[in-house]
């Protein structure tokens, strides 16, 4: 049973006043219960895990289009970037996976993302990884691909990416849209990236199988595009 009292570790917070937050984090504190419905059960949080995080209604609408969309044979979901848990708690959520994997670099952040899955009573259900993506992928996952498919929400170089009309993929920090496909593609082609809204869609064009089309979401809170997921692959979508 998770608590909210927050671990003797430096830099993991449960915020639970306006006053204890810093202020650059206070926009997104008080939108904590669309992030997590159930915040005040104790989620944990480091500072710069706030920036990051994707909503839970959004997460557990990609959840559902992975779950639709991936080919019948693929029964393990990696998340990559994993976070603070939202996008792999919606994916061991939606039931569709025999197995979810979690990888996160920071072992404060994955501590965070281990308690809140726990939070959402999902102990034991995603197999937790703490350390880089692309060593762990080529050395854990290369011989899987046939039954995996990989999920990316990566760093997009902090918050000015707003502000940028069309958002140049080839220059994202600290990977670029390349360094994060050719990796990952060697063990799939099934891999769903989440992406600034205003991602530039013909450098996502060169990633469509010939004569096909190349299935790109927008992920929508409020009226207003948060996200957008670009499925890559064999994804088949029935609308
Ligand atoms: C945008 S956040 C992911 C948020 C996550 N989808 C969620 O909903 O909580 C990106 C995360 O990737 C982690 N990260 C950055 N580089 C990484 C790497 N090479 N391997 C694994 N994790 C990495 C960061 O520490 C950060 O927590």
């Amino acid at each position: 049973m998770a608590t909210s009292a927050p671990p003797e570790v430096d830099g993991i917070f449960h915020y639970e006043s306006v006053n204890q937050v810093p202020v650059e984090i206070q926009k997104y504190w008080h939108q904590r219960h669309m992030i997590y419905s159930k915040y005040d059960e104790g989620i944990w949080m480091t500072d710069d895990a706030w920036f990051g995080i994707t909503p839970e209604p959004v997460a557990n609408m990609i959840a559902t289009h992975v779950a639709e969309g991936a080919p019948k044979e693929k029964t393990m979901i990696i998340d990559a970037f994993a976070g603070a848990g939202g996008n792999a708690i919606a994916f061991a959520l939606s039931g569709r996976w025999e197995r979810v994997f979690a990888i996160e670099k920071d072992p404060k952040v994955l501590k965070c993302a281990k308690h809140n899955a726990d939070v959402y009573g999902l102990a034991n259900k995603i197999w937790w990884i703490q350390g880089d993506c692309f060593d762990v992928i080529k050395k854990r996952f290369s011989a899987m691909g046939k039954s995996a498919v990989i999920f990316a929400s990566p760093p997009w170089g902090g918050p000015g990416y707003t502000s940028d009309v069309v958002f140049n993929l080839s220059t994202m920090q600290p990977y670029s849209l390349e360094a994060i496909y050719t990796p990952f593609a060697k063990v799939t082609k099934d891999i769903i990236l989440y992406l600034p809204r205003t991602s530039d869609l013909n450098q996502l064009a060169k990633y469509a199988p010939e004569d096909r089309k190349l299935e790109v979401t927008h992920y929508c809170l409020k009226g207003a595009s948060k996200a957008l997921c670009v499925y890559l692959g064999d994804f088949k979508f029935n609308s």
